[in-house]
């Protein structure tokens, strides 16, 4: 059987002014850039498949080498792991441990001048690596050298290396690595410090999903490129780091040939600052779409693995069908059938392929709801600021700063509702290590009675959450202006962890804390 090779541009949301939240004292990004869109092919990132029984161990170096970014410019300096940004895209099956040796092979001075406002630690070439997403312990989270989580505060320099342990007892999903020095999160995500991670498991098998060649990662980034093709970062930290160009696994603006078939995107937000609504749509020449809607997009799954239910996203036979819409961290599952697309597309020739017999599946496996009933208390998270005696405003949560003690204590084994209020105007995605949680509801509440009187009232209704919220979740959309409420249980193991806001410009301006998970009967304090 001949069947047509039709080739799709996958276009996502991606001409300029590519926000789909407008941030106030936003950074307005670079001058525009004269360069054409879809001439690069999709790169896909190098992957390392761990197969077999056997704990594995991995030499993973971070460094700095030269990367054309684009066709039409120069390769240019920037930083990644193992020689390559994305890195090498991490594939294990469940319960299997990894151990890795990551390797801070970094030049001494940093791709980026330091922005303005930003803490300044000596040296200035510092990094550690955090696998998003992922349960680990960190027994000892001062401990360079080993140091599961990639606690902030323990990063390393040039020559050092740091070893963690990943169990990776955990279903199905896709995590991501990325630095997490520190005061440096921003500038060193911006270099180009980050990577995917698969864990797959025999469930994930046994939905007969579009696998292999069929299954790809779309690690998205908004990068800063100067006329020349190198880059830059945002020159002050009070100004979220948008960039001027889009990034798909490290080329700006690449196209896909797909086959009329079923494929499985990973679809990760690895921007520092930020969303996206994302839809396809046909397109007829490099630069400009036709409008028409491109196939829907059926989520299966968040970054904490599958939903229950398949939520279709972009339905092209429904205008008012919602969009992909992803805050930076957050990652989506999606399934889009290119078989029934016959129109304007490009076609390239005709060639005999297989044209897939994989399953979409539209129910998945049940998600247990957390139940408020079991919560053993609430805890309150107060997205504000502060500002510093410079003038600069700098990002807080409960008032606090990175270095101020831990107040957090919950206990080990029990559940909590977190009310996470944001007094603020713009939307925070908040992200907890170690933990997935479930989004409960999120409510309008009066700020300005709040910033007097430290009392919420509500002003409506709950929200209840989108459809593709309602698996597991290890970030959030905090919506301006709204308490989003979120469940937890506390386990599987004690110790230090953090939370943070994952737009890096604000985490490395003190919107991150660490709390501590205690185990029963050793220190309980009632959450505030
Ligand atoms: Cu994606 Cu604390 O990080
Ligand atoms: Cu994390
Ligand atoms: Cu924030």
């Amino acid at each position: 059987m001949t069947l047509r090779r039709i080739s799709l541009f996958v276009v996502l949301f991606l001409l300029m002014g590519l926000d789909s939240f407008a941030l106030p004292g936003a950074s307005p990004g670079g001058q525009a850039l004269n360069l054409s869109k879809f001439v690069d092919q999709l790169p896909i990132p190098p992957s390392i498949q761990l197969r077999g029984r056997r704990p594995f161990e991995l030499t993973i170096t971070l460094g700095q080498f030269e990367a054309k970014l684009h066709r039409d410019l120069p390769p240019q300096p920037e930083w990644g792991y193992d020689g390559s940004s994305p890195g090498p895209t991490i594939q294990i099956e469940r319960g299997r441990k990894l151990t890795v040796h990551w390797k801070n092979q970094l030049p001494e001075v940093h791709l980026f001048q330091a922005p303005k406002g930003a803490d300044r630690i000596t040296p200035d070439v510092r990094a550690i690596t955090h696998l998003h997403g992922a349960v680990v312990t960190e027994p000892d989270p001062m401990d360079r050298l080993h140091n599961n989580d990639g606690w902030p505060d323990a990063w390393n320099i040039p020559g050092q290396e740091q070893i963690a342990e990943y169990p990776n007892d955990q279903a199905a999903r896709t995590l991501w690595y990325h630095d997490h020095a520190m005061g440096e999160t921003g500038r060193n995500v911006a270099a180009g410090l980050l990577g995917l991670y698969e864990i797959h498991d025999r469930y994930e098998r046994s939905l007969n999903l579009p696998s292999g060649r069929y299954d790809i990662p779309l690690a998205i980034q908004a990068r800063g490129v100067n006329a020349d093709g190198s880059l830059y970062y945002t020159a002050d930290i009070a100004n979220e780091f948008y960039g001027n160009a889009l990034a798909v696994n490290g080329k700006l603006w690449p196209f896909l040939n797909v086959e009329p078939r079923k494929y499985r995107f990973r679809i990760v937000n690895v921007s520092n600052a930020r969303s996206y609504a994302l839809s396809l749509a046909e397109a007829d020449d490099g630069a400009t779409s036709s409008g028409n809607a491109g196939p829907a997009f059926y989520q299966i799954g968040t970054g904490s693995g599958f939903l229950q239910d398949t939520v279709i996203l972009n339905d092209p036979s429904d205008p008012a069908s919602p969009k992909l819409v992803l805050a930076p961290a957050e990652r989506a599952d999606v399934i889009i059938d290119f078989s029934g697309v016959a129109g304007r597309s490009f076609v390239l020739k005709n060639s005999s392929h297989d044209p897939g017999t994989s399953a979409l599946p539209l129910h998945l496996r049940p998600i247990p709801r957390l139940r408020v009933a079991d919560a053993a208390g609430a805890r309150q998270i107060i997205f504000g600021q502060m500002a510093m005696p410079d003038g600069t405003l700098m990002q807080t949560l409960n008032g606090r700063s990175w270095k101020d003690p831990i107040e957090d204590r919950p206990v080990l084994g029990t559940t909590e509702v977190w009310e996470l209020a944001n007094t603020l105007t713009d939307v925070h995605p908040f992200h907890i290590h170690g933990l997935q949680f479930q989004v409960l509801d999120r409510t309008f509440f009066d700020v300005q009675a709040f910033l007097a009187t430290g009392k919420i009232n509500y002003l409506a209704p709950p929200v209840p959450p989108l459809a593709n919220e309602m698996g597991w979740k290890d970030t959030v959309r905090v919506l301006p202006q709204m308490v989003t409420r979120i469940i937890l249980k506390f386990s599987p193991f004690p110790g230090y962890y953090v939370y943070h806001c994952h737009i890096l410009e604000h985490e490395d301006m003190d919107m991150m804390r660490p709390f501590e998970i205690v185990p029963p009967g050793t220190l309980e304090l009632t959450p505030r």
